[in-house]
C-alpha cells in the first residue's frame, strides 16, 4: 500500500520500537525505564502480531521488540513466527537468558539483536546490574552463541558511565574486533536524569579521546549515524541527549508493553490505548498517535517532567 504514517513535522514512522513486558531480571543502577508507565500489563501474541500487521500496512518494515527484559517471555518464538514479513526484525536484551535459545529465536525470524552490556569485568556487571549472581559468563556466552547462529550483526549497547566504565571502552573495543565485523559497539550517552545524573558523562568528550589515542581511523555515515572504524573494530555513537538530530529525524513509534502508542520515545504522555482495538479499528488509532508527534529537543516543549 502507498498509505504512510507521516506526522506534522514531516517525519514518517518507518520503525516500530515495541516493548512486550516491563519485567526484567536486572535491575540496572541507570535504566530509564522505556515504555513502562507503571502498569503490568502484557499483550497477547495476537494483539502484538494485529498491531505489527497494521503498522506493516503503513509501510512501517522495521520492528524493535524490547523490555523490560523481552526473552522473560517463553512465547516469543511464538511471537516472532507469527508477524507479517518485515525488513528487519531485531530484540533488545541483555543476554542473561539467550543462551540456549539463540537458535530458536533465528528460526522464528529474528534477525538480529542488541545486547546491554555495559563492562567486562564481573564485579562491576553485578554493581551496575544489582545482580548478586556471577552471570556475565553467561552473557558472553549467549553473545557468541547469537554470533554462531547468525542474529548479526550484533549490537553491543555500552551506556557510558562515569568512574565506572570510561575506561573499559578500549577493552570492549578489543572484545567485539574479535569478533571480525559480527559485533558492533555502540557507545550510548546516560539520558541525564533522576538518580543518573551522577553517571552522566560527555559524549563528545569521549569520542575525542577515542579519536586521539586512536591509530587507524575512517568514518562513515548511515541513516543520520556517524559509524568509525576505530583500529579495525566498527563504533556507534548514540547521543539521545540534547541532540536536535536525533528528534529531527525520528522514524520511530514505541508500543508500550500494555499495548499504547507512545508518540515520543522521550515523553510519556499522549499515549493512544490500542490494547483492545480490533484490526479495523487500528488504522486510525495510528493516525491519530502519529499526529501527536512532536520533536523533543529542540522544540519548545522540552523538559522531562
Ligand atoms: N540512558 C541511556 N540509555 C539507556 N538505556 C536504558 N536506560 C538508559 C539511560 N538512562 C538503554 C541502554 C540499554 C537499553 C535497554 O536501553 O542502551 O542497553
Amino acid at each position: 500500500s502507498h498509505r504512510t504514517l507521516t506526522d506534522p513535522f514531516g517525519r514518517t514512522v518507518r520503525s516500530l520500537r515495541m516493548s512486550i513486558t516491563n519485567r526484567c531480571n536486572l535491575n540496572c543502577i541507570y535504566c530509564h525505564n522505556e515504555g513502562d508507565h507503571g502498569s503490568t500489563g502484557e499483550m497477547s501474541v495476537e494483539t502484538i502480531v494485529n498491531i505489527v500487521k497494521a503498522a506493516a500496512d503503513f509501510g512501517v518494515d522495521r520492528l524493535k521488540i524490547s523490555g523490560g527484559e523481552p526473552l522473560i517471555r517463553q512465547d516469543l518464538e511464538e511471537i516472532l513466527s507469527s508477524l507479517p514479513p518485515l525488513r528487519d526484525v531485531s530484540l533488545t536484551t541483555n543476554a542473561t537468558l539467550l543462551k540456549g535459545r539463540a537458535s530458536s529465536l533465528k528460526e522464528a525470524g529474528l534477525d538480529r539483536i542488541n545486547v546491554s552490556l555495559d563492562t567486562l569485568d564481573p564485579g562491576k556487571f553485578r554493581m551496575i546490574t544489582r545482580c548478586k549472581r556471577d552471570i556475565l559468563p553467561s552473557v558472553l556466552e549467549g553473545i557468541d552463541e547469537a554470533v554462531r547462529v547468525g542474529l548479526t550483526p550484533v549490537k553491543i549497547n555500552m551506556v557510558l558511565l562515569k568512574d565506572i566504565n570510561e575506561a573499559e571502552i578500549e577493552k570492549m573495543l578489543a572484545f567485539t574486533k574479535r569478533y571480525k565485523g559480527d559485533v558492533i559497539l555502540q557507545l550510548i550517552e546516560l539520558m541525564n536524569f533522576r538518580d543518573a545524573a551522577p553517571y552522566h558523562v560527555d559524549a563528545d568528550k569521549v569520542e575525542e579521546e577515542l579519536l586521539h589515542h586512536a591509530t587507524d581511523v575512517s568514518t562513515r555515515t548511515m541513516h543520520h549515524r556517524k559509524k568509525y572504524i576505530i583500529n579495525g573494530a566498527e563504533v556507534e555513537f548514540v547521543r539521545p541527549v540534547d541532540n536536535t538530530e536525533f528528534c529531527a529525524n525520528c522514524n520511530r513509534l514505541r508500543v508500550t508493553a500494555d499495548g499504547k502508542l507512545k508518540p515520543c520515545l522521550l515523553v510519556n504522555d499522549d499515549l493512544v490505548d490500542v490494547s483492545h482495538a480490533s484490526p479495523g479499528e487500528l488504522p486510525d488509532l495510528f493516525r491519530l498517535a502519529v499526529s501527536r508527534r512532536v520533536p523533543f529537543y529542540g522544540h519548545e516543549r522540552c523538559s522531562l517532567e
